[in-house]
């Protein structure tokens, strides 16, 4: 017997604001044209005035523990994944914690940029599998319009704002790939990619928030190769051919890097889950959004083998392989 965790809810919260590429296009130096050709993006959505993190992360956390069927009492763990708090200290969690009325257990915020949703997945997969915890939130939620650089138009057309989350329960299963829950989590980070993708700014540094910097090619570059890798890593690790997954839940970026990563697992583009149409590129949330687009739209069903992966700056990068 192994404890696995079970994924038995899942929500989301979008800012009710969704602003197309004509729309940026009145603002910034660009075209419909240009974004959808090179990110397949069409909209996003971006949070209203004094609309924040923990606003979207709180909205997300009702709607998974409502599909959960179960009270915000039964939750002893929660972790958050942002690069966006609402301050810079304390975590955004506890402000979800506190709204959602728990005033015990443990609640903190992981920072892994758009690989931030699989690092929290993974953290509260562990502290479940351990006895730490029985039952988790595991969220993203993130309001990059809030460090975009709205001159840069190399960087403002590509992201949004939102927020997903899941509830995880701790159950027994056999240790096989036919348990459901969490089959395997796997994480890699190297540093020296720092400024490929960062934000010039932040408290120790230069006690200013700053903006998101990047060079979207050297991203670009690395990310077909490492998403394809950390994938094949969870299917190799759990014995299992690309042939039998279910659906591929990719961090939603580039849709040009979601076809790449699909040719290269050779899996046909019907099996991946695309979003990034309407969200762009939101982050820590992009996965939980896409997963409960699919589970509500009835793509995603009990006992699918669902692989997700995702990869952003530090850099980060990181695949799950779950039995839904
Ligand atoms: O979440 C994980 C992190 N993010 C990513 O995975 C993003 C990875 N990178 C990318 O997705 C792509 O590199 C981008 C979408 C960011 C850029 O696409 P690209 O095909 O690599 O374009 P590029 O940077 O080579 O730029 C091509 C041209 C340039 O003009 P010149 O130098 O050829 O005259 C840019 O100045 O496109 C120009 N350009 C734009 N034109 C219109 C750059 N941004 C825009 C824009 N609108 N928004």
């Amino acid at each position: 017997m192994v404890v696995r965790s079970l994924i038995t809810g899942c929500g989301s919260c979008l800012p009710r604001q969704s602003v197309s590429n004509h729309e940026l296009a009145q603002r910034v130096d660009t075209s419909d044209d240009w974004i959808v050709q090179r990110t397949g993006i069409r909209s996003r959505h971006i949070a209203g005035d004094g609309e924040t993190t923990s606003d979207l992360a709180f909205g997300a956390a009702q709607s998974a523990l409502a599909h959960a069927g179960i009270p915000a009492s039964r939750i002893d763990l929660i972790v958050l994944a942002t690069t966006t708090p609402d301050h810079t200290f304390p975590a955004t969690a506890v402000r979800v914690q506190a709204r959602l009325g728990l005033t015990t257990g443990i609640a903190f915020d992981v920072q892994a940029v758009c690989s931030g949703f699989v690092y929290a997945l993974a953290v509260a997969d562990n502290f479940l599998r351990l006895g730490q915890a029985r039952t988790a939130l595991v969220i993203g939620a993130d309001t990059f319009s809030r460090i975009l650089d709205w001159n840069d138009r190399t960087t403002c057309v590509l992201f949004g704002d939102g927020a997903g989350a899941v509830v995880l329960e701790a159950t027994d299963g056999q240790g096989t790939v036919s348990d459901r829950g969490v089959l395997s989590t796997h994480l890699h980070s190297d540093g020296r990619h720092y400024e490929a993708l960062w934000v010039d700014g932040g408290p120790s540094a230069t006690q200013t928030t700053g903006h998101v910097r990047m060079n979207g090619q050297e991203v670009f570059r690395h990310a077909v190769s490492r998403l394809s890798e950390v994938a094949a890593e969870a299917l190799a690790a759990n014995g299992v051919e690309p042939g039998q997954l279910d659906w591929l839940v990719p961090h939603q970026a580039n849709l040009r890097i979601i076809e790449g990563t699909a040719r290269k697992l050779h899996l046909p583009l019907e099996k991946a889950v695309i979003c990034v149409d309407h969200h762009g590129n939101t982050s820590a949330a992009s996965i939980p959004l896409a997963l409960t687009e699919a589970v509500t739209d009835g793509r995603i069903k009990c006992s699918d083998l669902v692989l997700m992966e995702a990869m952003g700056g530090g850099f980060t990068w990181g695949s799950a392989l779950v039995r839904w």
